[in-house]
């Protein structure tokens, strides 16, 4: 079996790496390093957003890494108190200007927040399609978004979101989020993949590890290729950073699949949609 990430074709016509390197609590401080070990090693998809803070230095390390701009694909985020349509247009302008790197590969929406803004995330939406239209993306898309502001967006948007970047791991698999987005032919991108590791020292996936010969996080993030799911997990440590791609070369069982997918708690390690409401 070819150990190569395979390609995942949006429903814009694009295609997107299955597996990136995601940056959420990068210090902005670290992150030209980890992002220049992640490169190094082959990933080719790496996930920031401007709330992380880190954005400069993914930019820095694309640049530094003398890989063509076309071989990686870059995705940012719409900071949660930017969602008022001349604030969208500026936001974005900043996130560009950090990361430098000429157009984005995939822009998101990181938060719904139906308590605020009047409960209007439609009008946000519309300005990435704008962004969309002028070149400066390639893709649009949302993140956390739960069935009912999907079914929003259907019923008002120009552009149907190429992808829905939710939380999913064996504790909280989020199904109803996940087959709302599926459904609409909208692509699971799943946060925190492997729990931040909450989940590494389940019983169930030690067994399976030491059964295929894997470490308990290969075992994860080889259940959500196999879901069919786009997965970044983190890490700022370069052995992890090349365990986690190293998933390309075994595969599990339907069986393993399915028991993995057992676990669920509906347990989230992150805050919930529908009222988080954190700006800033
Ligand atoms: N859209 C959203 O609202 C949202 C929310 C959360 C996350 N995300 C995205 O999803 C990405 C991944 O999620 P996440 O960062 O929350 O969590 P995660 O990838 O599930 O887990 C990261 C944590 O696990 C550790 N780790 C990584 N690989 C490991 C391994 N092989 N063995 C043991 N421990 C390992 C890391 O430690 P070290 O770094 O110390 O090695 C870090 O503490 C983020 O970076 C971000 O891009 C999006």
């Amino acid at each position: 079996m070819a150990n190569t990430i395979p390609a995942l074709t949006l429903n814009d016509g694009t295609t997107i790496p299955q597996l990136g390197f995601g940056v959420f609590q990068v210090p902005p401080e670290d992150t030209l390093e980890a992002v220049t070990k992640a490169l190094d090693v082959g990933y080719r998809h790496l996930d920031t957003a401007e709330m992380y803070g880190n954005e400069k230095g993914v930019g820095e390390a694309i640049r530094a890494s003398g890989l063509p701009r076309d071989e990686i694909f870059v995705t940012s985020k719409l900071n949660n108190g930017f969602h008022e349509p001349d604030d969208a247009r500026k936001a974005f302008d900043r996130t560009l200007a950090d990361l430098d790197i000429g157009p984005l590969d995939l822009f998101l929406i990181h938060w719904p927040l139906p308590t605020r803004y009047d409960g209007d995330y439609v009008s946000t939406w519309k300005v990435l399609e704008e962004f969309k239209a002028d070149g400066r993306t390639r893709s649009i898309g949302v993140s956390n978004f739960q069935p009912d502001h999907l079914a929003m967006l259907e019923k008002e948007a120009g552009v149907t979101p190429a992808v829905n970047q939710i939380e999913v791991h064996p504790y909280f698999t989020n199904e109803a989020a996940r087959q709302a987005s599926l459904e609409r032919g909208i692509l699971v991108e799943a946060w925190s993949p492997i729990a931040q590791g909450e989940v590494l020292d389940d019983p169930a996936v030690v067994e399976i590890a030491r059964k295929v010969g894997r470490t308990p996080a290969q075992v994860v993030l080889r259940w959500h290729i196999e879901r069919g799911d786009i997965v970044f997990p983190k890490s700022v440590t370069p052995s992890r950073i090349k365990e986690n791609i190293d998933i390309f070369d075994f595969e599990l069982s339907a069986e393993d699949v399915a028991a993995i997918g057992a676990l669920n708690r509906n347990q989230r390690t992150g805050p919930d949609p529908d009222t988080f409401d954190a700006i800033g």
